[in-house]
């Protein structure tokens, strides 16, 4: 019995011992340097990184994993150079049109509208001009690697939607344009004949 309480008089001392009055500390700990680690925030300075700072920027030259990069330059050149498709991946062959259909709609219906015919609801709600309908009678000359390159740049009116999707999602976004196109180029008025 005496021992009872003498080993309960023990732990409470310990217990009390281990209280602290400043909250900001976990109080006495055994083993102190591993309950506290010397943590650095990200951007903290730090005396003995080369930048100056905890998180360092990646050496120069460093492509992130996955990132395709894209030389194109954002210039009338760089369109036309666009055009012979060298950018498009060999895989755009097999791709399900179908499986752009979800991105389409949620980054570029609500301006060229859902049958590609360029009447989304900002056009619709005058929001935004000049909105063309992907059809071969409004854009003749489009071809995969165009779409990227615009994709990429944007074009007058159009933003670049190059931080928003990833390489994969391009593509598949351009192939079911590729089909919107072609339900639109059979559909709209054969192109007045040249006088
Ligand atoms: C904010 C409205 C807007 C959004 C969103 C938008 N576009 Fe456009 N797009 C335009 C306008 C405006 C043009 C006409 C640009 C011009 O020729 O002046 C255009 C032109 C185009 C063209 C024809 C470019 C050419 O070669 O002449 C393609 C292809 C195209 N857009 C594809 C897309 C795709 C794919 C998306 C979604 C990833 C998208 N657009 C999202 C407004 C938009």
């Amino acid at each position: 019995m005496k021992k009872g309480i003498l080993l309960s008089g023990l732990c409470a001392l310990g217990v009390m011992t281990a209280c602290n009055s400043d909250k900001s500390t976990p109080g006495y700990t055994y083993m102190d340097d591993m309950y506290r680690s010397p943590s650095l925030e990200t951007y903290e300075a730090a005396e003995n990184t080369a930048q100056g700072t905890a998180a360092q920027l990646p050496v120069e030259g460093t492509v992130a994993r996955g990132y395709v990069p894209y030389d194109l330059p954002n210039s009338n050149e760089g369109y036309e150079a666009s055009k012979n498709n060298a950018a498009v991946p060999a895989y755009f062959a097999e791709l399900d049109a179908e499986a752009g259909k979800e991105l389409y709609g949620q980054f570029c219906s609500h301006c060229h509208g859902e049958k590609g015919d360029g009447n989304g609801i900002l056009m619709q709600r005058e929001k935004i001009l000049g909105v063309p309908g992907y059809g071969s009678d409004r854009l003749p000359d489009i071809t995969p690697g165009t779409i990227y390159h615009v994709i990429m740049h944007g074009k007058n009116n159009m933003g670049s939607h190059a931080s928003q999707l990833t390489y994969e999602e391009r593509w598949k976004i351009i192939k079911y344009v590729m089909k919107l196109r072609q339900d639109q180029s059979a559909t709209a008025a054969p192109a007045e004949p040249a006088v």
